[in-house]
């Protein structure tokens, strides 16, 4: 057996937030983002939550797969933004959706997070245990954003994606999965202290910052060198070739990174599309939101095969392959 993706959904929040909006915020201009990372505007939750954008975008993608909520028999959600740490964001999309059969829980990679739930799903199904898995990437970036640092705060947005992976009769593909968590003070995003009531309160513990926190350009050159590399072994371990593939589908953090990594492997811009333009960067679900608008635009087609690609905190990158349905 092998997991297809069957049906894609997206939401976002209806407020924009344009490059020019950011002037008034921190010391920044239209003209440095844009050049810098390709990015105009994002959507920034108001009404919306994690798990209200979670929402809907499974039930659309669940929509088109032509599948009950009852009918799911897992739903995993990658977030590093979750509204509440118990109940997990997955168990709360089951209580909205009503997908009473599905075991949930949420799977924590930061930016990478997708591609691992969907390498998970995959597994899952080629194990043999479940048929219909829902995979979700879902952030409220905005809430865990140091609006006061210009050095992040223009790049993240809001947004969900969704796919539904359900069991076919065929042979998948292996991925190339990566963690590196010696570089993870690259980019952080901590939590609340945790109070240790019998021990000695540690000086400072309650000046800890809880807000994302990048060292930029270690970031990029990460990106830049690791992503090919893991492409390259994706399609070497899957015996296929550059020409084999369709589309790569990358996290979509700057659009230098996305030229750089087009221009490492030698293959043509039209194969790395992007939309970080309208959303920025929004982590986990940058790549579901992709995938639901080239499939939205009519750019895939039965057939082709394509490469989800993620790099983030932690450090965790990956790839995978998929072929269409
Ligand atoms: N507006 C104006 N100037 C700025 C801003 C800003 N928002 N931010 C930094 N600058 C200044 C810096 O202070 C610096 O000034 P200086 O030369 O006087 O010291 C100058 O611009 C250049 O700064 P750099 O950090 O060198 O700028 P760089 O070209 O590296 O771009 C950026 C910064 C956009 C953050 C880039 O490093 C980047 O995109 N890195 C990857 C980040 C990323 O992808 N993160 C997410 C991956 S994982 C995840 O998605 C959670």
């Amino acid at each position: 057996m092998t997991g297809v993706i069957k049906g894609t959904g997206a939401s976002v929040p209806s407020y924009i937030l344009e490059n020019k909006d950011l002037e008034s915020l921190v010391e920044t201009s239209d003209a440095w983002i844009r050049e810098r990372t390709g990015i105009e505007r994002r959507h920034i939750a108001i009404e919306e939550t994690t798990v209200s954008m979670a929402a809907r975008a499974a039930q659309e993608a669940l929509e088109e797969a032509k599948l009950s909520p009852e009918q799911i028999d897992m739903i995993l959600v990658s977030t590093m933004s979750p509204e509440d740490i118990m109940p997990c964001t997955a168990c709360q999309v089951q209580r909205e959706i009503k997908a009473s059969h599905a075991v949930c829980f949420d799977l924590s990679a930061a930016c990478s997070g997708f591609v691992m739930a969907y390498v998970t799903a995959c597994a899952y199904i080629e194990a043999g245990i479940f048929q219909n898995i829902l995979v979700i990437g879902s952030e409220c970036l905005s809430n865990v954003t140091d609006w006061s640092d210009r050095g992040t705060c223009i790049l993240f947005g809001d947004g969900a994606g969704a796919v539904v992976v359900a069991a076919e009769e065929g042979t998948g593909y292996l991925p190339a999965i990566y963690s590196d968590g010696a570089r993870g003070e690259a980019l952080t995003l901590k939590s609340r202290p945790n109070h240790k009531p019998f021990g000695e309160e540690s000086p400072g513990e309650e000046e800890t910052p809880c807000y994302i926190q990048m060292d930029g350009q270690a970031i990029f050159k990460f990106a830049a060198r690791s992503i090919p590399q893991a492409i390259e072994e994706v399609i070497r371990r899957n015996r296929l070739h550059k020409g084999d593939i369709a589309y790569y589908v990358l996290h979509q953090a700057n659009e230098r990174i996305v030229e750089a990594v087009a221009k490492r492997l030698g293959e043509p811009a039209y194969k790395f599309p992007m939309n970080m333009r309208e959303y920025g960067n929004t982590s986990s679900a940058s790549i579901p939101l992709l995938l639901h608008e080239m499939k939205e635009q009519g750019l895939l087609h039965s057939g082709d095969r394509l490469v989800l690609a993620g790099f983030g905190g932690g450090l965790t990158w990956g790839t995978a392959i998929l072929t269409w349905k």
